[in-house]
């Protein structure tokens, strides 16, 4: 049985859509997860599939052409969606930290990185001037950014970009957050240092205690960092397990078509990779049935008809897939 008090985050059937003149985009489509404190959880999917959408609304950053049609967000058991301004500055600031892909867009060109810092400090903590200096120094050691006294002094054009999402990370970190979400913080970044990067991350989960949300469409880049991952496609979950069950024993099609795109670390150099066949669905018309269906190999009749209820193969693996289910109770 799992301690209800270590629960830290829990997503209850979360919808959000956007409106335009030509009707609605369900960008997401009823997911529900449960994230415990110091957990790490990987959301995996195609561009497209809504993790962007559904981990923003954890923040209330959803846009004003979006909607949240209905759900809970629950942060320490209370519902994000109705928190009043101040408990939300207060969850922003102080609870919940986020990075995003591009570090040029969250840190300002004009300003060193000692001054961004610097107000990230002022907002977040009561430290006097020499309090947020020491601060600033330890927390650019603690992303291993060297000569942290020289490098402040410097502007963000002045570092590379893995050492750019460094500062990024130090600047989350800032306020000593207890859940870090971070939406494709390595996808702009070379593969060396993308490992780089999510090394430094599990270094500092183990370190700090913090929860991590990492949100990447590279399926390859979590299995060092994640507990566990959910696989998202067209705006729902279709197979959620521990980072063990989606690597060797994922059931759903979809996850087995993004393991084949991407290279696999203990995969032979010359095995091809095989990309998913066409594209995800227009989530301006959502069609009845598995969104998956029409790009699917194993798609049977009733795929196309009725939508796959989740199925829980064990305690933490959930797969929502007809092929999987009719497996399933035949083996039973
Ligand atoms: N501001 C917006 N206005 C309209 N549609 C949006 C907006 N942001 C996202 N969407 C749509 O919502 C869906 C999910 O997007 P997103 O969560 O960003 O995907 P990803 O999984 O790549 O992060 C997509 O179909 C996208 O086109
Ligand atoms: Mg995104």
């Amino acid at each position: 049985m799992e301690e209800k008090q270590d629960v830290l985050l829990e997503m209850k059937d979360l919808s959000i859509s956007f409106y335009n003149k030509t009707g609605e985009i369900q960008a997401v489509r009823g997911i529900s997860y449960t994230l415990h404190k110091g957990e790490v959880l990987g959301i995996v999917g195609e561009s497209g599939s809504g993790k962007s959408v559904s981990s923003h609304g954890i923040l209330r950053l959803t846009p004003d052409t979006g909607k949240v049609k209905q759900g809970e967000i629950l942060f320490h058991g209370k519902d994000i969606l109705k928190m009043s301004k101040k408990e939300l500055q207060e969850l922003r600031g102080n609870k919940i930290a986020m990075i995003f892909q591009d570090p040029m867009t969250s840190l300002d060109p004009l300003f060193t990185v000692e001054y961004q810092l610097n107000e990230s400090l002022k907002k977040h903590t009561d430290l006097d001037g020499n309090g947020r200096r020491l601060r600033m120094i330890h927390l650019l050691e603690l992303v291993g950014i060297n000569q942290p006294e020289r490098r402040l002094k410097q502007y963000p054009y002045e570092f590379s970009g893995g050492m750019r999402q460094r500062v990024m990370i130090a600047m989350a970190l800032s306020c000593d957050p207890e859940l870090l979400i971070a939406d494709e913080p390595t996808t702009a970044l070379d593969v060396t240092i993308q490992a780089q990067i999510v090394e430094l991350l599990k270094e500092l989960k183990d370190k700090l205690g913090m929860a991590i949300i990492f949100i990447t469409h590279d399926l390859g880049v979590v299995s060092e960092i994640c507990d566990k991952i959910i696989v998202m496609y067209a705006g729902k979950i279709v197979e959620e397990g521990t980072s063990r069950q989606i690597f060797y024993q994922r059931c759903h099609p979809y996850t087995e078509g993004l393991l084949a795109s991407v290279p696999k670390l203990d995969s032979d150099v010359n095995e091809k990779l095989k990309p998913i066949k066409g594209n995800p669905p227009d989530m301006s018309c959502v069609k009845p049935g598995c969104a998956f269906a029409p790009r699917c190999s194993c798609a049977m009749q009733i795929c196309v008809k009725e939508e796959p209820p989740q199925y829980e193969l064990d305690d933490t693996h959930v797969v929502s897939c007809w092929q999987t289910i009719k497996k399933a109770l035949q083996d039973a």
